[in-house]
Order: structure tokens, then sequence, then C-alpha cells
């Protein structure tokens, strides 16, 4: 696996490649989760390539960035041995030099959920990957339905903005106990992580209301905020039964819906989905 820094780099690498490229976008920390993305890129494409950065321009002032986990180490041996061909490692001032200024303006489908909770978040996301898509010029860009909102969020920016690359939405890896894998749960103590699994439950116990006929959104939602509530430690930040695409929130469920919850546990903000229906 190579490995380069530059913009320059990756458009000389890039440029030296005949088939299919397909990008894993990710902050590092990598773990299943991000692994089974490079696996399905690997599938696609004749090359593969992954970014690790971690973007100073979707965290908030009070948020993580400072502590988020580094380990580029390990990701780098995890890479090795999941076939990547090219990691991009860069800094922020290659990314964003000075004078840099242009932001990608997401419309509504940013607003609601994490949008709300997280005010800049999907417009620095949006921007990074906006500025990936122009480094890599990618065949295929990989996903997680993990973070459905920042894929809704892409896949209305690729649309809107006439992108070449096909976004590719892969499904949300998990640990045996139904707990959506994170470079977050590295912060969970161990009684934290006692408490993670109810997400899952929560989403699982609205699946199973949805199988047997409840279409009332407000119902669906009870559901979810029921099974959280049994768990002291946890503190609920949303529960959503919204449409997958515009990320509003639904009165009645006719097709299909993204079942979504944000919960803090300690200092630890989790969140998880889940897709019903058609
Ligand atoms: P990061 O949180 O590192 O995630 C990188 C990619 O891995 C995202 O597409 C995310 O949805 C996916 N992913 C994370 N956990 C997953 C899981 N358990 N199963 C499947 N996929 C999972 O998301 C970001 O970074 C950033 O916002 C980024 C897109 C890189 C822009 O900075």
């Amino acid at each position: 696996m190579k490995t380069v820094t530059t913009v320059a780099g990756v458009r000389e690498w890039r440029h030296a490649q005949a088939g299919d490229v397909g990008l894993v976008p990710t902050m590092g920390a990598l773990h299943e989760g991000h692994l089974s993305l490079v696996k399905r890129a690997r599938e696609q494409n004749a090359r593969v390539a992954v970014s690790i950065f971690v973007n100073p321009r979707q965290f908030g002032p009070k948020e993580d960035l400072a502590r988020y986990p580094r380990d580029i180490d390990r990701d780098r041996s995890l890479l090795t041995q999941g076939g990547c061909d090219l990691l991009f490692l860069p800094l922020a001032e290659e990314m964003y030099p000075a004078g840099c200024e242009t932001f990608v303006d997401v419309g509504s489908v940013a607003a609601p959920l994490e949008g709300e909770r997280r005010p800049g978040h999907f417009r620095g996301v949006a921007t990074v990957v906006l500025k990936l898509l122009g480094i890599f010029e990618p065949t295929g860009v990989y996903f997680g339905q993990k973070d459905a909102q920042q894929l809704a969020v892409i896949r209305r920016m690729a649309a809107d903005l006439d992108l070449a690359a096909e976004i590719v939405a892969c499904p949300t890896v998990r640990e045996s106990d139904g707990l959506a894998m994170s470079s977050r749960n590295a912060y969970l103590s161990s009684d934290e992580r006692a408490v993670a699994p109810a997400l899952y439950r929560a989403l699982i116990a609205a699946r199973d209301r949805f199988a047997t006929g409840e279409r009332q959104g407000d119902e669906l939602r009870r559901t979810m905020r029921q099974v959280l509530a049994a768990e002291p430690l946890l503190h609920v930040d949303y529960v959503s039964v919204a449409d997958p695409r515009s990320m509003q929130e639904l009165r009645t469920v006719t097709d299909r819906a993204l079942l979504s919850l944000a919960v803090r546990i300690g200092n630890t903000r989790l969140i998880d989905n889940i897709v019903v229906g058609v």
C-alpha cells in the first residue's frame, strides 16, 4: 500500500490508474465497519483508495475533535491486510490551506436530527467529501448506512451538483450484541458499554411493531423511547421515524421509513438506525 499526504501525490497516482477506482473516506480508528466498505470497494474496482482525515470542519466547538481516537499504525496494517492500494493521509493545512473559504451549502435534508444537534456538521462533511471527489475522481465512493443522514446528504449533493461518482451504501456492521461498530465506542467505560446494546434493541422493538402492522410514527417512536427509558445511564437525544431520503418526520409510514436515534451514555454520544418497509 502506498501512502501519500498531498493532493498532488493523489493526482499523480490517480492518473496512473487505468481501471475503476473506489474511494472510502474515513476519519481513521478503523474497525470492521470501515473494512466492510474497503471490501465492497475492492470487489467493484481495480484499485481502492482510503482517506484518513479527522476533518476539523465537521466538528462543533464543544465536540470531540481533540480527543477523537487516532491510531495510524494500526489503521495502516488493517488497510494493508484489507487490500487498500492507496492511503491518503493529509494534514489539515493540505486540505484547507490559508484562504480556503468555499463551503457546500447543504439543503433541508441536513436540517433536522443530526443537523439540528450539530450545527455546521453536514456543511463540513459535504465540503470535505466534495473535495475528496475532486481530488480522487473516483468511479465509486463508499459510505456506511450507519450514518444514514450523512448518506442522504451526500446523495442529495451528488444529484444536485451532477457528481459523476457512484454513491455506494453499505450495511451497518454490528458487534455480536447488536451495538453498531463506531470509533466512538472506544470512549465507553465497561458499565457504559453494557448499556449500549439498548440502541439496537430499541430499533428492533420498533421494527417488530412495524412488522405486525403498526404504521403510526408516534407509536413507533414511543416503542423506541420505552426500551431506552429502561436504562438509567442512557439519555435520549432524539428518536425519529423519517423519510429515508428527505429526513422529514413521518406521521404515518406509507412505504419505507428510517428509524433512527441518538443517545448519550456518559460523555459519549451514539447514533444508530435501521430502515423498515419495502
Ligand atoms: P467515519 O466515522 O470514520 O466513517 C467512515 C465511513 O464508515 C462512513 O461512511 C461511515 O458511515 C462508515 N461506517 C462507520 N461505522 C460503520 C459501521 N458500523 N458499519 C458500516 N459502515 C460504517 O463518516 C465519516 O467518517 C466522516 O463523516 C467522513 C465521511 C469521512 C467525512 O469526513
